[in-house]
């Protein structure tokens, strides 16, 4: 044996101590497969991890595993914003994976949120088959894209108003309030710790990739929307330049087609992409020729779980138009609280003792939850199944019924990577 190495100890799940962050971020990293941070980097990570609610895994004194989250509100459908703890940084060391670290850190992350009251946990997923067994199911899909700038134009329904290029020193103030007022346009949407903000807009920033931020104003010369974009030249001349989109956030339709219409304008980018789009995201309609815009690929972008089912149902809004509603009996082997019944219609979601109609596992509860997953697939699947009173013939109009209460238009997106 190798001196100093001994057997495999107990692991042990605790919070982070300030002093031990850094050692934390190696490790992340590594499970990650990151190079740990230099000194310039980790100074610039070092404020969000201040900021953090941090547990790490540890054999001994050798951390060998962490998991973090950092508070954000999440819009909900009917506009209501609801604590969220934003889940990050997670790994384990490969060396001692599947010895259940993983598990402890959630688990630790999850009771860490309810102590909080914290309703809400979300995160992005690297792999899909991970974080349903803690609850979590996917809310929300975005769509990577592709966009034929001459066949797009002319952008139909963009509003008057014009557009300006902001300077690094202008950027992040007017950013910030015109992303706050945009917040209420989708369920999903969150709010940006402002670490994670810097990052996001580091390239503009730091003057990379020829990143910008354009805002339209209004009228009155008020700012009502931004655009955060890269363009770079064509490598040939015989090839046309391209852009990619990072934010389109307006107050309006008819301000976030215009700053759409001037993407779409810029005299030399001929294709325009985005990594992480919305799947009904306005432009796919406003363009002159439908097939200027391609979707190349859909993937999940938010997982959520449901830390509080009460108070995470009674803040959202339902269709008023959706009869007498029904009755949901929730499965929650994590959080004893979220197990009960609750009665959901126009006018809101209260508990009950009525019999359940449907019974759903907290994952799929969790995925329903922004509006834009079905209940319908849900059943099918399994994750929601019949309330003992709901026979066969009865069970495809109560689903009907539930994916009317529950659905949502825009749909979920969140449009922010943590
Ligand atoms: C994901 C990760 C943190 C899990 O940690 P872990 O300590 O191995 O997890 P556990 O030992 O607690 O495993 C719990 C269960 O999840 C399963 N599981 C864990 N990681 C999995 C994965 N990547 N894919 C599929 N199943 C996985 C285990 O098989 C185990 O299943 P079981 O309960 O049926 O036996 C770890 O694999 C890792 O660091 N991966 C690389 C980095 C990464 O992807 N991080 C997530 C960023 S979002």
């Amino acid at each position: 044996m190798l001196a100093g190495y001994g057997l495999p100890m107990e692991i042990e799940i605790r919070p982070t101590r300030p002093d031990e962050y850094r050692t934390a971020c190696n490790t992340m990293c590594r499970a990650l497969l990151t190079p740990p941070p230099n000194d310039d980097r980790w100074a610039k990570s070092l404020p969000a991890w201040e900021l953090s609610i941090s547990y790490s895994a540890w054999e001994g004194d050798e951390c060998v595993g962490h998991a973090a989250n950092l508070h954000v509100e999440t819009t909900v459908p009917g506009g209501a914003a609801l604590d969220t703890g934003a889940v990050t940084w997670v790994g384990v060391l490969t060396t001692h994976a599947r010895r259940g670290a993983g598990t402890g850190l959630m688990r630790a992350l999850v009771d860490d949120a309810a102590e909080r009251g914290w309703p809400l946990l979300s995160l992005r997923a690297s792999e899909a088959t991970i974080y349903r067994r803690y609850g979590f199911g996917v809310a929300g899909d975005f769509a990577a894209v592709e966009i034929d700038a001459r066949r797009a134009r002319p952008v139909r329904g963009a509003a008057p108003g014009a557009m300006r290029l902001l300077t690094a020193d202008e950027f992040p103030a007017v950013v910030d309030e015109v992303y706050r007022r945009c917040l209420d346009r989708r369920p999903g949407l969150i709010t940006r710790p402002e670490p994670w903000a810097e990052r996001h807009f580091q390239a503009v920033g730091e003057g990379k990739e020829n990143a910008l931020v354009a805002v339209h104003l209004d009228e009155r010369g008020e700012p009502d929307g931004y655009v955060y974009y890269t363009t770079s030249w064509a490598e040939t001349l015989d090839q046309g330049g391209r852009g990619k989109i990072h934010d389109v956030f307006a107050v309006s339709d008819d301000v976030e087609l215009a700053l759409w219409r001037y993407l779409l304008t810029i005299d030399l980018v001929e294709t325009w992409t985005s990594p992480g789009r919305p799947i009904d995201d306005l432009i796919i309609e406003a363009v002159a020729d439908r097939r200027a815009h391609r979707v190349t690929s859909v993937m999940d972008e938010q997982w959520l779980r449901l830390v509080d089912v009460d108070t995470a149902l009674a803040a959202r809004t339902y269709s008023p138009s959706g009869g007498e509603g029904i009755v949901v009996a929730v499965v929650d082997p994590m959080i004893e609280a979220n197990n009960g019944r609750w009665h959901v219609d126009g006018s809101g979601a209260r508990r009950t003792d009525e019999p359940a109609d449907l019974i759903a596992d907290i994952d799929a509860l969790s995925a329903l939850y922004l509006g834009g997953m079905s209940w319908r697939t849900e059943a099918a699947v399994g994750r929601v199944r019949p309330g003992p009173s709901v026979e066969d013939a009865r069970l495809r109009g109560v689903l009907a019924g539930a994916d009317h209460l529950f659905s949502v238009k825009p749909l979920p997106f969140c449009g922010t990577f943590f």
